[in-house]
């Protein structure tokens, strides 16, 4: 039996959407080869043990799930030395981080899981950092002759202010370039958070200063009308790609409200509505962008694909996506024959094959000759 951590809530804005991921892991892990234990991050973000019944009661009924800050529960995490808690050692086999967005999905809770010698699930510290970050992500993907929505970067530093006046100089060379409408989006979020559909510069320059709250870089790029398509991606040296999917949403893009509230939000259809060769395409290109990259474990790469011309691009990846019963990456999975149970048991033995590799290599010198 393998006891596995799982990693939960965190200070991002998807702190919630973690809960619902963390539940749906809980009730579809399996039992016989694994033994679930709850790390709960609270917003403020101090890890805590959470208390064991909260397993059964989320697996066995209709329990929601929430973080637990219980004094003397809290998680200290030490170099090559793994967890305690409440100064006694706390045996894990694995991590399974579900934390959505920064903190979580950016290379900064890897980074501290291989410091303190855990083997986890996911993508390490390189691909998580490059995965986060739109602007780093795309050159890459460009470099290896990949498609990619076209977009500028711009860095509040390269304003003078966020006022409307340093702005407008930035609207007219972004028309100029893609013309409107145009997004606009903060280089490292998530969930929609920042990321505006504009149609004049005085909606731009709110857009602009609307992005600059969540990060001190932003894209800005075309809107591309046509469809969004999502692709699982699964494996570390070799990978497959699964389904693609379809995202429908009613809104005018699909923004926070259509993700997380609205309940009629989108539609998520599985099959996407392509041709045989599209979908051949997108999934060769959804596997060879987590690679270019140098994810392990998992991904959903999204897509844009135009109407009328139907020219595919790469909008993002997502190392850490979405968990829930609902969401599109088990459910990609699911439809291409791979059940929800399977699918954690194969991400688990990916997390433990990585560990492994790098167990076996040697960062001493001394003796090589
Ligand atoms: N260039 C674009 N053209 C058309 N729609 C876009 C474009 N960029 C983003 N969107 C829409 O905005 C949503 C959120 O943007 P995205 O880049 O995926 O950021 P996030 O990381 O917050 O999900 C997408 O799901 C899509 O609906
Ligand atoms: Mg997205």
């Amino acid at each position: 039996m393998l006891t596995v951590a799982l990693l939960y809530g965190g200070r991002s804005g998807e702190h919630e959407v973690s809960l619902q991921s963390v539940r749906s892991i809980i009730r579809n892990l399996d039992r016989g080869r694994f033994r679930p234990l709850l790390i709960g991050i609270d917003k403020s973000g101090r890890w805590y043990l959470q208390p064991g019944t909260l397993i059964d009661e989320v697996r066995d009924g209709d329990a929601a799930l929430s973080v637990i800050s219980d004094q003397t529960k809290l998680i200290a995490i030490h170099p090559a030395a793994g967890f305690s808690v409440n100064g006694a050692y706390l045996p894990v086999d694995l991590v399974f981080p579900v934390l959505h967005g920064t903190f979580g999905e950016d290379g900064t809770v890897q980074g501290l899981l291989e410091m303190a010698n855990l083997p986890y699930v996911g993508a390490g510290v390189l691909g998580s950092a490059v995965g986060m970050d739109k602007e780093i992500s795309k050159r890459i993907w460009q470099a290896a002759g990949l498609p990619v929505t076209p977009s500028i970067t711009v860095r509040r530093s390269q304003l003078a202010t966020v006022s409307g006046k340093d702005i407008a100089g930035l609207s007219k060379r972004a028309q100029e370039l893609f013309g409107y409408p145009l997004f606009v989006k903060p280089a490292r979020a998530g969930s929609s958070v920042g990321v505006s559909c504009v149609d004049d510069r005085r909606q731009f320059i709110g857009a602009v200063q609307a992005a600059l709250r969540f990060d001190t870089k932003l894209l800005i790029e075309p809107a591309i009308s046509g469809q969004e398509i999502e692709c699982s991606v699964i494996g570390n040296a070799s990978v497959t790609a699964y389904a693609p999917g379809e995202i429908i949403p009613s809104h005018r893009f699909y923004d926070y409200d259509a993700k997380y509230r609205d309940p009629d939000g989108a539609l998520l259809q599985i099959p996407a509505r392509l041709t045989e060769t599209e979908a051949n395409e997108i999934r060769r290109i959804a596997a060879a962008a987590h690679q270019a990259i140098g994810v392990e474990g998992m991904s959903r790469v999204d897509f844009l694909v135009s109407q009328p011309e139907r020219t595919i691009y790469i909008n993002e990846i997502n190392t850490i996506p979405g968990f829930t019963r609902i969401s599109m990456f088990p459910r990609m999975c699911e439809a291409a024959g791979v059940p929800y149970a399977e699918l954690l048991t194969t991400l688990i033995e990916l997390g433990e094959q990585r560990y492994r590799e790098e167990q076996s290599l040697t960062f001493d010198y001394s003796d090589s000759s």
